[in-house]
């Protein structure tokens, strides 16, 4: 094992509860009521997907023109924004700033793999930024996961085949990917949540690099 991937959301920074917040407000304006049981299909998802999902939860799927699809989640967006201002470097999860310092002290790479157009601004705010040799633009995708691009894409930006490194992840749809292009997974969260996840662990601080990369 020469290399990690790691999802944002969820994994680097509790901000999934962020995502929540923002969409259940939207989704209340709309007359959509969500709750923490449906949230968990819109983790690792992208913010027009989640939408989608959000209207055909609710039944309202095919009800609003392409323009004011685009205005709701721009709506969400902004507040989510908002929530974010609030984070500091004390928001990484337990265990991230250590493994990543040690990590780099190995000279081991990390890469970021995140659906999110807000994550160089969340790394920022964390100050975690200069620990990743790379981080995945969404933009680039052509498919979102549970599509293993995004694993593939990171495992190029380090130079190593996707069997060299190891991902982490607190969302289906991410241990999907990452189990799709023949990765390890390692899933952060409940294991009824993270099917196919090779090892489960709460968060970075239960697992050390020695023993994953002697895997
Ligand atoms: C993923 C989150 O990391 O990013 C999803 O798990 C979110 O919940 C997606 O919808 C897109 O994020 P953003 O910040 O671009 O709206
Ligand atoms: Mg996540």
């Amino acid at each position: 094992m020469k290399g990690f991937v790691f999802d944002l959301d969820g994994v680097l920074a509790d901000t999934a509860k962020y995502h929540y917040i923002a969409w259940k407000e939207l989704a209340a304006e709309i007359g959509i009521t969500i709750d923490e049981v449906f949230n968990e299909q819109l983790k690792g998802i992208s913010r027009q997907e989640s939408l989608e999902r959000i209207l055909e939860h609710g039944g309202k799927l095919g009800e609003f023109s392409e323009e004011v699809l685009a205005e709701l989640a721009e709506k969400k967006n902004q507040q989510y924004v908002e929530l974010l201002e609030e984070l500091t470097p004390e928001d990484a999860l337990p265990g991230v700033r250590e493994f990543l310092a040690e990590a780099r002290e190995l000279n081991i790479p990390c890469t970021v793999a995140s659906a999110s157009k807000n994550a160089p601004f969340i790394l920022d705010k964390l100050a975690l930024s200069d620990q990743f040799v790379g981080i995945v633009d969404p933009a680039s995708l052509t498919k979102g996961k549970p599509d293993p691009e995004i694993f593939i894409k990171a495992a190029e930006l380090m130079k190593l085949q996707p069997s060299e490194v190891i991902g982490f992840e607190d969302a289906q749809a991410g241990i999907d990917g990452i189990k799709a292009c023949g990765m390890y997974a390692v899933g952060i969260g409940e294991s009824e949540q993270l099917i196919g996840a090779d090892r489960l662990i709460n968060d970075l601080s239960e697992i050390t690099i020695e023993e994953l990369i002697c895997l």
